[in-house]
């Protein structure tokens, strides 16, 4: 069993991640901390303790993050999520209090607990975490791994070249790719593959339990959203190839490479630059994962969210 805690922004991918996290026994979820990036902070919060709720999850401690990426004015995913982050759904209102004290202190806490042994699972920009590292240095050693979703080798979703978390935050996630913790980077490589397919998406309409409901109304916005701008086959479920690698890393190929991060560019600040060939001669830092079992991967989320009562 893994102890994870998940840094998010939801967002309609970290809500399915969210979920997967729930219903996987290979999953300890102790905590969940929220950033800034789909939305608001204060946005961002209340959805990560609204879909709790929703799973009739109570005792996970939530904690918010910061309002800001480190240098710059926040750039949000409204056009892709909607007003709320999480349009499509009616969420209830959360029936618990978030943590009185900021998403760093309780990572702090809970890895201070936990030494060796919490895999950080990063969803959105990595503001959070970066911060953590500058204000907690001697916790760093202390992470087992970072499972993060970011970046993308050749192809961007918010740019040409540049992906939505790295690009909101691009010193966040230069300062956390470099950080020396042992890091699985899913880029948006591995995010397009892990397609919900119209198939898939009927047989979550045939689930009639509030997570299903729930799931069936966020994918309906979000493939709306989706048709309106790419031209995909389905539906790509960026964030959870974190927390589905988790439960199952065979169903993935991977490659270590060194991997950096554009902070100056005009036009590509926030890019990661894989180096799959080792051009730089520079050390692997991280494990990329590139292919997911779509089927494989597809199954998993219907069996989720029928788990629920
Ligand atoms: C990332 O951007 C966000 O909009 C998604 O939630 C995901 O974390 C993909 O680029
Ligand atoms: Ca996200």
């Amino acid at each position: 069993m893994e102890d994870v805690i998940i840094d998010c922004d939801p967002g309609h991918d970290d809500a399915i991640a969210l979920i997967l996290a729930v219903y996987s026994k290979k999953i300890n979820l102790l905590g969940v901390t929220t950033s800034a990036g789909n939305q608001k902070h204060s946005q961002t919060l209340r959805n990560a303790m609204s879909l709790l709720t929703l799973m009739k999850v109570h005792s996970v401690p939530v904690a918010s993050g910061n309002r800001t990426p480190l240098l710059r004015t926040l750039v949000s995913g409204v056009a892709m999520h909607g007003i709320t982050g999480l349009d499509g759904a009616e969420l209830p209102n959360p029936d618990f209090q978030a943590e009185n004290l900021p998403a760093i202190e309780l990572i702090a806490k809970l890895v201070s607990e936990n030494p060796n042994e919490i895999t950080l699972v990063i969803t959105g920009p990595c503001t959070n975490i970066a911060l953590f590292l500058a204000v907690h240095p001697d916790l760093k050693s202390k992470i087992k791994q970072l499972v993060i979703l970011g970046g993308g080798m050749g192809v961007g979703n918010w740019g040409p070249t540049t992906e939505f978390n790295f690009k909101v935050d691009p010193e966040a996630a230069k300062i956390v790719i470099n950080s020396g913790i042992p890091i699985v980077l899913a880029p948006l490589n591995v995010g397009f593959e892990a397609q919900l397919l119209d198939e898939d998406l009927k047989r979550i309409h045939k689930v009639k339990n509030p997570v299903g409901k729930t799931v069936a109304g966020l994918t309906d916005f979000y493939g709306m959203t989706f048709d309106l701008h790419w031209n995909f086959e389905g539906l790509p479920m960026y964030d959870p190839c974190t927390i589905a690698w988790l439960i199952d890393p065979t169903k993935f190929t991977s490659k270590k490479c060194n991997v950096d991060i554009e902070t100056k560019g005009e036009l590509t600040a926030g890019e990661s630059l894989i180096d799959y060939y080792n051009i730089t001669k520079d050390k692997p830092n991280c494990k990329v994962l590139f292919h997911i079992d779509r089927e494989w991967f597809a199954d998993l989320v219907l069996q989720a969210v029928k788990s629920f009562d």
